[in-house]
């Protein structure tokens, strides 16, 4: 390979990798209210390193909520979504929206961080820090692949609008509404989302499909207030074991979901599909060990790990707050409890559905004595991806150049829910190139990203845009 941006970006990986480092110090966890500046922050340093690299009409979009950052450079060529034959217009290049989140996951709990999560650290070829590979790391991979053509050549091998949100953790609303409008800034023929991982390390990977998502708050009363548990157990209901008997009725032991109607609409991954997943690299053993730690898998019988990860829906709970939960012992029947709970979805299904499902059942099977109430708090669609197009095929031949090896193309259970948007509202289909990896600890303490990843990344992303513009 010959191409002049990237050798200008090895020749620059330290400051790159400097400059990554800036990023991560910000703490911007967009579902903490505390550190609502500190997103806009991460927005502005993000907006004022496009312009740097020249980038054009680099614009903050305010949200509802954290703002979006625009970017742009249109000097390649022709029209967006112009020609269907290629060959019929000289000199068009298609325009590429690309994608990524500035925002983070809260980084508790804080004493399991062998280094504090923004303070950026190497370790053994890897760099610890909350947001290093979701998404900041990729973020800043896409940037630099940006200012290498650029300071390379002058100019970009194809036209390109740059899209970031700092709302992607807590569901994206203000950048679905934005996409919703289709807005003439966003006139593309494909979204690059750098989001993702690979399947293992070093195997190129494109992951085509993702699961949708509702995420909801299950709240249940009994007393007016707090009553002692001695004057009134025995009388007043207690909202924790109503909470506990009603989470208990959403799924069997098989890791069944019992909601009526919940799997009906579920369109199976196709039997071509099926063989290319039993044909990875993967071994249960390991992962139960490495990845996942217990000693048990759990799960719907009958489906691999990948199948239930992937192509078939979940109910999680992720924390049940209220009552007493401080050292020592307090008596008291709690007035009530609740409980976060969400579920994945897989293509077929539709949020409103699912909730709608959801809620009368939780409604049905709840206890005599309480009143439930159930709150939606954020959706995404599932989406899956469309293989057979050029962007695709310009991503296959760019990683196998800097990887050596044929991609595979992978889902993940993970939830990106502008994905989808980009499909429906802008007809875009999206080319998902990420460089996580498995065990890089997204959403949990030691986060890292590889810094090798995050050097072929950028050479990945350099080589695909060079390739998509022909
Ligand atoms: N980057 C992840 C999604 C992901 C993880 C994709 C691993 C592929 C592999 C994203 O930032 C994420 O965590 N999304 C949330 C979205 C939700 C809050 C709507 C998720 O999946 O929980
Ligand atoms: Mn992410
Ligand atoms: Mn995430």
């Amino acid at each position: 390979m010959s191409s002049p941006a990237v050798a200008f970006a090895r020749q620059n990986q330290p400051r790159f990798l400097n400059e990554l480092k800036d990023l991560l110090r910000i703490p911007s966890v967009s579902t903490l209210p505390e550190h609502k500046a500190d997103c806009r922050h991460a927005a502005e340093v993000l907006a004022a390193e496009l312009k740097r690299i020249g980038m054009e009409n680099v614009r903050i979009i305010e949200t509802e909520g954290h703002p979006l950052v625009y970017a742009d450079w249109l000097h390649a060529g022709g029209k967006p979504g112009a020609p269907a034959d290629r060959s019929s217009s000289a000199g068009w290049k298609p325009t590429a929206l690309v994608y990524g989140h500035y925002d983070v996951q809260p980084p508790d709990p804080l004493d399991e961080w062998l280094s504090p999560p923004f303070e950026p650290t190497e370790r053994n070829g890897n760099l610890y820090a909350r947001g290093a590979v979701d998404d900041k790391g990729q973020v800043v991979a896409q940037v630099k692949a940006l200012e290498s053509l650029l300071a390379a050549n002058g100019s970009l091998p194809l036209n390109v609008r740059v899209l970031l949100e700092g709302e992607e953790e807590v569901g994206g609303e203000g950048i679905a509404h934005f996409v919703a409008s289709k807005p003439p800034e966003l006139k593309a023929d494909f979204a690059l989302v750098s989001d993702t991982e690979l399947f293992a390390p070093g195997l190129p990977t494109l992951c085509v499909g993702l699961r949708g998502m509702i995420y909801t708050e299950l709240e249940v009363r009994g007393a007016r207030t707090d009553l002692h548990s001695g004057m009134y157990g025995g009388a007043a209901p207690n909202p924790f074991f109503a909470l506990a008997q009603i989470l208990a009725g959403l799924k069997d032991e098989n890791g069944h979901i019992l909601i009526p109607g919940f799997y009906d609409d579920i369109i199976p991954p196709s039997a071509e599909e099926l063989a290319a997943w039993r044909s990875l690299p993967f071994d249960e053993e390991e992962y139960r060990k490495t990845e996942v730690g217990a000693k048990q898998l759990v799960g719907e019988a009958g489906y691999s790990v990948l199948e239930r990860t992937w192509a078939r829906p979940t109910l999680d709970v992720h924390g049940i707050p209220g009552g007493f939960t401080g050292a020592g012992a307090k008596t008291v029947i709690p007035a009530k409890a609740v409980a976060k709970v969400s579920m994945r979805l897989v293509p077929g299904m539709t949020p409103a559905r699912a909730f709608a499902l959801y809620k009368s059942f939780v409604e049905e099977i709840a206890p005599a004595g309480v009143d439930v109430e159930v709150r939606l708090i954020h959706s995404g669609d599932p989406c899956l991806i469309p293989v057979d197009n050029p962007y695709i095929r310009a991503a296959t031949r760019a990683l196998h150049e800097v990887w050596g090896k044929d991609t595979v193309f992978i889902r993940s259970g993970g939830s990106i829910p502008i994905v989808g948007d980009f499909a429906r509202h802008l007809g875009l289909p999206s080319v998902m190139m990420g460089f996580g990896l498995p065990d890089d600890n997204l959403h949990a303490p030691n986060e890292k990203f590889s810094i090798r990843n995050f050097e072929l990344g950028i050479e990945s992303l350099i080589r695909f845009l060079e390739e998509a513009g022909g």
